[in-house]
């Protein structure tokens, strides 16, 4: 049956494909954005510019710290889904700015979570992140370990987040559910992100900066996996719920350029530096309990999803405006 879903962050890189696979089933679809200048403008016009033409789909420019702008955001449409994507993203540059990243991910996510209770809304889907997990040593990592040591302000604004979603749940009997998601890639991913810059770098002839000696590892997970896990969560038990999304495999940053090097035809610049503060030295999902409670099932192994990656980039660069 068709739903009406409410999505924050719709204009980025999973909020895109998440809505463009939202209206493809035939759902109602309500998007907002604040065009966050964390990059460029321009690029989430573009992520945009499919759903727009679509008759189902509306978006409002606004930012979801202003209640006004809530306030407008949809007026008067029951909404059976809100799936909060909206946030500064990256655990990096949230070293340098750790109060953005609280004002938004942390005062933003409540007054997301006013929102949705004022309007009763059924369920509630909160992107949170692996990065929760911190340093943890115990691989892979499952969804009832420790995650009160995050080593970045990122991943202590998501955490926080998915505290105030269970306590929102508990207060007022929301349906929630928070999913981690790991390293996600894929057409349209964030600039700064490795797979998209060392893409760019190395068909630019540039050299790419590799922090730590190469061995860090990550579970990278393909955005069509992604948006699958997602709309599996929906139909998640009622209460809260929170769930692994990764790929459930992981690949050393060597390998993982030497995989790039392969699908773009030529070999990279390796520039060593040494790892950042916040960076963590392993991610890797257990995914059994999404397996066994939303039907997850991912599908998309490193490999075939960098070349389709890197296929897809030549693709945009000769085709994006200048
Ligand atoms: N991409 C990943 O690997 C990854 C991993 C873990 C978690 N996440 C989480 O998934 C979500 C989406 O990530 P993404 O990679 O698509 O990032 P993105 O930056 O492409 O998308 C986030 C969107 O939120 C918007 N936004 C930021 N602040 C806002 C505000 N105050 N009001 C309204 N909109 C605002 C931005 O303009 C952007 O379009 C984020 O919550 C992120 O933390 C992403």
């Amino acid at each position: 049956m068709p739903r009406t879903v409410f999505v924050t962050g719709a204009a980025g890189f999973i909020g895109s494909h998440l809505c463009e696979a939202l209206l493809a089933r035939g759902d109602r679809v309500f998007g907002i954005d604040n065009f966050d200048p964390f990059y460029d403008r321009r690029i989430k016009e573009r992520n945009l510019a499919k759903l727009s033409a679509h008759p189902s789909f509306s978006f409002l420019e606004g930012d979801i710290r202003d209640a006004s702008a809530l306030a407008r955001w949809g007026e008067g449409m029951p909404a059976d889904a809100l799936i909060h994507l909206a946030a500064k993203a990256g655990v990096r540059p949230s070293v340098a700015d750790p109060v953005g990243y609280a004002d938004v991910n942390v005062l933003g996510t409540i007054r997301v979570l006013d929102w949705a209770r004022e309007r009763r809304v059924p369920k509630l889907l909160f992107a949170s992140s692996s990065s929760v997990y911190g340093g943890n040593t115990k691989v892979p990592f499952a969804e009832d370990d420790f995650v009160d040591r995050p080593v970045s302000p990122y991943a202590a604004t998501k955490k926080a987040g998915e505290l105030l979603c269970h306590t929102y749940c508990h207060l007022y009997g929301m349906n929630v559910v928070a999913l981690r998601f790991f390293t996600v890639y894929g057409p349209r991913q964030r600039p700064e992100m490795a797979i998209h810059k060392f893409t760019r770098r190395i068909l630019e002839g540039e050299g790419i900066d590799l922090y730590g000696d190469g061995s860090s590892r990550r579970d990278y997970t393909h955005i069509d996996d992604i948006v699958s896990g997602i709309l599996g969560s929906m139909g998640a038990p009622p209460g809260y719920r929170v769930y692994n999304l990764g790929e459930s495999a992981t690949i050393s940053l060597s390998d993982l350029v030497a995989l790039i090097e392969k699908a773009c035809g030529k070999a990279a610049v390796r520039r060593f530096l040494p790892p950042q503060p916040g960076d963590v030295p392993v991610t890797c999902a257990d995914i059994s309990r999404a397996r066994n409670e939303i039907g997850y099932d991912p599908r998309t192994p490193i490999g075939r999803g960098v070349s389709r990656f890197v296929e897809w980039y030549r693709c945009e660069v000769t085709t994006r405006p200048a």
